[in-house]
């Protein structure tokens, strides 16, 4: 580590907000917790009533564990709140969404262009046959008309399940029969690194086994060939382009379900997750504007996520919109046409809260600070993090090589499950630690358990567990209310389990763990993957390391590691040792990894998040379990073959 940044990280140093910060922030205090505290339910009804309602809701909520019901009688609609009223209120002309084209094409849609493209979109729906609680399957790229066409189905009340598009034919056929889509959205093809993956084939052999699918909605990206099937396949051009621009928007019960998104995460069949309306666009609007501090007239954000995981929903689509941002929205990988791809969109957009998640941002660190340097990122304002723990040494370098030591980094904890943000920070109110995820947001409660379901004191360790119920939380497994209550309900009486371990330290701050499957038992004593993670990354030559457990006849479990080094560094047995000693010095002998394999890279899910599971049948010598949520599979088998002849380091 440079001097600089281990000056930064000493003696576990604490980020205050600025003055300048604090003086600008929506809240600079923490009496928000105590007033959330003193009536949670009323808190979450006033930040409720930010949103336009046709009708108020009777009952703030209705908890028959495990099923919540939220602002129940209340009657509104999602694309309503994210565009008419802003157009109403004089807004029109404001920029919804800076696009940009991976190829560097760009396109400015205002409030009012949207509205007028969604209620286009949402009147060919209509014209297709689509009707209010129809499913509609979404595999695009990064788009415009994504977003577009998930309002449009927001506008007639049908629920909308977006598919990532990059996942293959086999996820996308699975996904479509378990919500029994009507009717898919699509393109020709969606751009990436310069070349063009062609969905739409991707989507007629999906298509073969979906019965219930009547139609297909194509709109023209790349201009690939495609084979149009007459009576199901329509061209977006010729389909949306003559229709009226206007759709009144249809009045949706607080507890209609507004989509479905499915999620495999690290283990097994995928589920799909069921989002409401009033409660979920009342969490993820309340989130946005207060975590990520937005100032709608000045701030310019942007959320590097894809539309095709909840973070793209919550952070991109509908907080967003419901807060009357202007966003940047970008198509393509960031190392395209160079690895500055993402400074040089910063410095073009005069962004200035940037959203991102920590397998960028060390993915950034090992191509090294040179690209960043290149670009004036003074816009910048405030950094986020999503997605896995953000260990120290990243929070340090993103707090420092993109934030320029000025701008508070928000690391937010959340889960496609919880639908919008949790545990984080308050960016004009929370002192920083970095690696902390901080406190519960006020409104939510969270506490740490132990095996039998009981809060263990401040600081502790256990599980992450959440007692009560919130606005976003999911409404159920679609079509499995068994799935729902065995996976979230069932291992802790009374208490939704997240799956994820954490602690508190003596300040009550929370610190993420990661999955609980992913904890290892090193004689006798627990020890996490993320910290063992974390103390690797901690040595300058460390861009990334996944650490797994292994069985081991006289410890149990040995702790195997796999690390990738940053730009410059070459491995050598020497360097071995040098990184076990690193993980002693700052965890202790216990931690100490049995074998280190260098590798280029590490199996990860389209999502960015490390798949230890995999990691773990390697070093088990076991047959890899399934590889189909894989980015790259390849990674994984050249991982196996290099590990086995690599004799494990002894101790
Ligand atoms: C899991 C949820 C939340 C949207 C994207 C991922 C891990 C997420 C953090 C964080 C530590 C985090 C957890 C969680 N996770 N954010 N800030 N610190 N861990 O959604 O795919 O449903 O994954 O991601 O393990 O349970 P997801």
């Amino acid at each position: 580590m440079s001097d600089a940044l281990e000056a930064l990280l000493q003696e576990g140093r604490t980020f205050a907000p600025s003055k300048e910060f604090r003086k600008q922030s929506l809240v600079s205090s923490a009496e928000i917790y105590d007033d959330a505290d003193h009536d949670w339910q009323g808190f979450w009804a006033h930040q409720a009533l930010e949103l336009d309602w046709h009708q108020e809701w009777h009952t703030i909520l209705e908890w028959d564990l495990p099923f919540a019901k939220w602002f129940v009688g209340g009657k509104l609609n999602v694309s309503e709140n994210c565009l008419d009223r802003h157009v109403t209120a004089g807004h029109g002309e404001q920029v919804a969404f800076h696009w940009e084209g991976e190829s560097g094409d760009v396109r400015s849609l205002t409030y009012s262009d949207m509205l007028v493209e969604v209620c286009r979109t949402a009147n060919a729906l209509k014209q297709l046959g689509v009707a209010k609680g129809d499913r509609v399957a979404i595999y695009m790229g990064m788009v415009p008309e994504l977003p577009i066409a998930m309002l449009a189905c927001a506008r007639i009340g049908a629920v909308h399940s977006v598919v990532f598009g990059g996942f293959t034919a086999q996820s996308l056929k699975d996904r479509i029969n378990d919500a029994q889509a009507v009717a898919l959205i699509t393109q020709d093809g969606s751009w990436r690194r310069g070349s063009v993956f062609d969905l739409k084939a991707v989507v007629d052999e999906a298509l073969i086994e979906c019965p219930t699918i009547a139609k297909a909605l194509v709109l023209q990206r790349a201009s690939n060939d495609v084979v149009m099937t007459p009576g199901r396949d329509h061209w977006w051009h010729e389909v949306v382009a003559d229709q009226a621009t206007e759709c009144a928007a249809e009045v949706m019960d607080s507890e209609d379900p507004l989509f479905i998104l499915y999620t495999s995460g690290t283990t097994g069949k995928p589920k799909g997750i069921v989002h409401s309306t009033g409660g979920y666009l009342t969490q993820v609007a309340y989130t946005h504007k207060y975590v990520f501090d937005l100032h709608p007239d000045t701030d310019v954000y942007w959320c590097t996520a894809d539309c095709g995981w909840v973070t793209g929903h919550s952070y991109i689509v509908y907080g967003p919109l419901a807060n009357r941002s202007t966003s940047v929205m970008y198509e393509g990988t960031p190392d395209y046409p160079d690895k500055d791809r993402f400074w040089a969109t910063v410095e073009k957009y005069k962004v200035s809260i940037f959203y991102t998640a920590p397998t960028a941002i060390r993915t950034f660190m090992k191509w090294g600070d040179e690209y960043p340097l290149r670009h004036d990122l003074s816009s910048l304002r405030l950094l986020g993090s999503v997605g896995e723990p953000i260990n120290p040494e990243a929070w340090v370098w993103y707090y420092k090589a993109i934030g320029g030591e000025r701008c508070p980094v928000v690391d937010t904890w959340w889960q496609t499950e919880t639908g919008a943000i949790m545990i984080s920070a308050l960016p004009g109110a929370t002192t920083l630690k970095p690696g902390s995820a901080t406190f519960p947001l006020p409104g939510i409660q969270a506490e740490i358990i132990d095996d039998s379901g009981k809060t263990v004191g401040v600081p502790g360790g256990g599980y992450l567990a959440l007692p009560r119920p919130w606005p976003s939380m999911l409404r159920g497994v679609w079509g499995d209310e068994q799935r729902y209550r065995d996976t979230y309900w069932s291992r802790f009486e009374g208490k939704y389990f997240a799956g994820d371990g954490a602690k508190t330290d003596d300040e009550g701050y929370f610190w993420l763990l990661g999955r609980v499957d992913d904890i290892m038992l090193v004689s006798g004593h627990n020890i996490s993957t993320t910290e063992v993670e974390s103390a690797l990354v901690d040595h300058p030559a460390v861009a990334e390391a996944a650490v797994v457990g292994k069985t081991d006849s006289t410890t149990g479990q040995a702790i195997a590691a796999f690390v990738t080094l940053r730009a410059g560094h070459d491995p050598s047995d020497a360097f071995v040792e040098e990184l076990r000693n690193h993980v002693a010095k700052l965890i202790g002998p216990i931690a100490k990894p049995q074998s280190i394999l260098f590798t280029d890279d590490l199996p990860k899910t389209r999502s960015g998040k490390i798949m230890r599971r995999l990691l773990r049948n390697v070093a088990e010598d076991e047959q890899l379990g399934d590889t189909t949520t894989l980015a790259d599979p390849s990674i994984v088998a050249s991982i196996k073959s290099r590990y086995l002849s690599a004799a494990p380091s002894e101790d």
